[in-house]
C-alpha cells in the first residue's frame, strides 16, 4: 500500500491512549488528526509538549510531526478521516460500572454527513457496540460502520506493546469495516484476531482480568510460602517453565493497581452481576488485591511490635515503575494503614507526585532523606536505584535497620550480609534480626 493510500484517521481523545495510537498510526505513514475537548491540551500539543509521561512518546510525535495534527473542531475530524478511533476515558463509577459519558458526548458531537467507521478502542463493557450502533440509527447515521479494536497497551512500555503487539483484535458487524482496520496494522507481525464485537469486547476484559487473577494467586502463593518456608521466586521460576503456565505475571508483591487492571475487573464482576451471573473468582482476586497491600503492616509489626511513633519510610509511590502513574497505587492505601496506626510516613519516588493522594505522610526529595532516622523501609515500587540503599552508610544512617521488600526487589543475602534485617513477600524471614533491642522511640513531634 503505498503512502497515498494510507487511510486517513481520527482520533477521539488525547490521553494515554488516544496520543500512543495517534503516534504510531502516524510512525505506521497514515496521516492522524487528534480532536480533545481540553484546549489547553491541544495548545500543549500543538507546540510540541507531550501531557503525559510515556517512554519515547515525546519523539515519536516529533518526529511525525507532519502526519499528525491536533484539533478542538470535531468537524474537521470527520471530515477528514475514513476511521474515527474513540480513545476517551471510560472511569469506574461509584457501581463499579464504566462510565460511557464520554462515549456518547462523542457520538452526539458526529456532524450529520460523516461518512467514516467508528472504531472503539476504550475499554468497555460488553454490548457497548450494540448500544453505539442503536444510538447512531436513532440519530440518522445509522450508515457509520461501528468497529472494536481493543487495545492491550501497558504503561511505561506503550509504544513497543503497540507495534509489536501479540495479536490484533478486531470485532465488526461487516466484513469490509473489518478489513479497512486490520490494513492499518498491515505493516506489523502480528496475529490477527477477526471475531464478532461481543467476543471482542470481551477479550479485553477478559485478557486483564486473567492477568489480574494471576497476580492475586501468585499473591496468596506467596503468603503460603511466608508460612511453609518456601520462596515464592524459586516457586514461580519453576511453574513458569511449564509452557501452559509461562513465566510472565509471576512476580509476588504488594498488589496491582493502576488506571486499568482494577477498573477492568470490576467492571467485568458488574458486567456478569448486571447480567445475572455471580462471577466468584474476580471476587477473591479483588479482595486477594486488597488484603495484600495491607499485608505490609503485619510484617512491620511482626518486626517494630507496635508502629505508634515509629518512622516508616515509603520508597516508591507509582503503581509500578516506568510510570509516574499513582491510580489505584498500593502506596496510597499502605500510608493510609500506617498513618492510621499513629505512624510517621515519609515518602519518596523519582517521577510520582502526589497531590492529596497521600495525606498525612511527608515527601521527602530523595530516597536517602526518606530513609534518614526511619525505623523502616518499605519498598513499594520496584525503582532499580533502590538497591543502592544496601549500604553501610543507609544502615547507620536508619534508626533500626529494617527493609520491608515489597517487591523482592533486593537480594535478601545482600541485606541481611549488610546488617539490615529484611522481610520479603513469600520469600524465607531473616534466619537473624538485626535489630537491637526494641526500646521505647522518642515520642516524636507531629510536624
Ligand atoms: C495493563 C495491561 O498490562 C495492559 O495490557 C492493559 O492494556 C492495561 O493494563 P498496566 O496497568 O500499564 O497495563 O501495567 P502492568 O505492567 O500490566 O501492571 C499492572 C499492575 O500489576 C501493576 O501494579 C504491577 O505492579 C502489577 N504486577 C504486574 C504484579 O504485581 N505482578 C506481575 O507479575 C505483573
Amino acid at each position: 500500500m503505498g503512502d497515498t493510500d494510507k487511510a486517513g484517521i481520527g482520533i477521539f481523545g488525547a490521553g494515554w491512549v488516544g496520543l500512543v495510537t495517534g503516534a504510531c498510526f502516524a510512525e505506521l505513514g497514515h496521516t492522524v488528526v487528534i480532536r480533545d475537548v481540553v484546549p489547553e491540551r491541544i495548545e500543549s500539543l500543538r507546540a510540541g509538549r507531550v501531557p503525559i509521561h510515556e517512554e519515547g512518546l515525546e519523539q515519536l510525535i516529533e518526529r511525525n510531526r507532519d502526519r499528525l495534527s491536533f484539533t478542538l473542531g470535531v468537524g474537521e475530524v470527520a471530515a477528514r478521516a475514513e476511521l474515527l478511533f474513540v480513545c476517551v476515558g471510560t472511569p469506574p463509577t461509584y457501581s463499579g460500572d464504566a462510565d460511557l459519558s464520554a462515549i456518547w458526548t462523542v457520538l452526539d458531537e458526529l456532524p450529520a454527513e460523516t461518512r467514516a467507521t467508528l472504531v472503539m478502542k476504550s475499554t468497555v463493557p460488553v454490548g457497548t457496540g450494540d448500544k453505539v450502533r442503536a444510538a447512531l440509527e436513532a440519530r440518522g447515521l445509522g450508515h457509520v460502520g461501528y468497529v472494536s479494536n481493543p487495545e492491550f497497551l501497558s504503561e511505561g512500555r506503550a509504544l513497543r506493546d503497540f507495534m509489536q503487539p501479540d495479536r490484533v483484535v478486531i470485532g465488526a458487524y461487516a466484513e469490509p469495516d473489518a478489513l479497512a482496520v486490520a490494513a492499518l496494522y498491515d505493516s506489523l507481525d502480528t496475529e490477527l484476531v477477526q471475531t464478532d464485537v461481543h467476543s471482542a469486547e470481551m477479550i479485553k476484559l477478559a485478557s486483564n482480568a486473567f492477568l489480574a487473577t494471576r497476580i492475586s494467586f501468585i499473591n496468596e502463593i506467596a503468603n503460603v510460602c511466608e508460612v511453609t518456608g518456601a520462596d515464592v521466586e524459586e516457586v514461580a521460576r519453576g511453574m513458569g517453565l511449564d509452557r501452559r503456565i509461562g513465566s510472565h505475571f509471576l512476580r509476588a508483591g504488594i498488589g496491582y493497581g493502576g488506571s486499568c487492571f482494577p477498573k477492568d475487573v470490576s467492571a467485568l464482576k458488574q458486567l456478569a452481576g448486571n447480567s445475572g451471573y455471580h462471577f466468584q473468582l474476580l471476587n477473591s482476586v479483588i479482595e486477594v488485591n486488597e488484603l495484600q497491600k495491607r499485608r505490609v503492616v503485619g510484617k512491620l509489626k511482626k518486626h517494630l511490635g507496635h508502629l505508634a511513633g515509629r518512622r516508616v519510610a515509603l520508597l516508591g509511590l507509582a503503581y509500578k515503575a516506568g510510570t509516574d502513574d499513582l491510580r489505584e497505587a498500593s502506596s496510597i492505601v499502605l500510608a493510609a494503614r500506617l498513618l492510621a496506626e499513629g505512624a510517621e510516613v515519609v515518602a519518596w519516588d523519582p517521577v510520582a507526585r502526589p497531590r492529596d493522594e497521600l495525606r498525612g505522610a511527608t515527601l521527602a526529595a530523595t530516597a536517602r532523606e526518606a530513609v534518614a532516622g526511619a525505623d523502616a523501609a518499605v519498598i513499594v515500587t520496584e525503582w532499580p536505584e533502590l538497591r543502592e540503599l544496601v549500604c553501610e552508610e543507609v544502615r547507620a544512617a536508619m534508626r533500626t535497620p529494617l527493609f520491608v521488600d515489597g517487591r523482592n526487589l533486593l537480594d535478601p543475602l545482600a541485606v541481611r550480609a549488610a546488617g539490615f534485617a529484611y522481610e520479603g513477600v513469600g520469600r524465607p524471614t531473616s534466619p537473624f534480626s538485626a535489630l537491637p533491642e526494641t526500646e521505647e522511640p522518642e515520642p516524636r513531634v507531629r510536624r
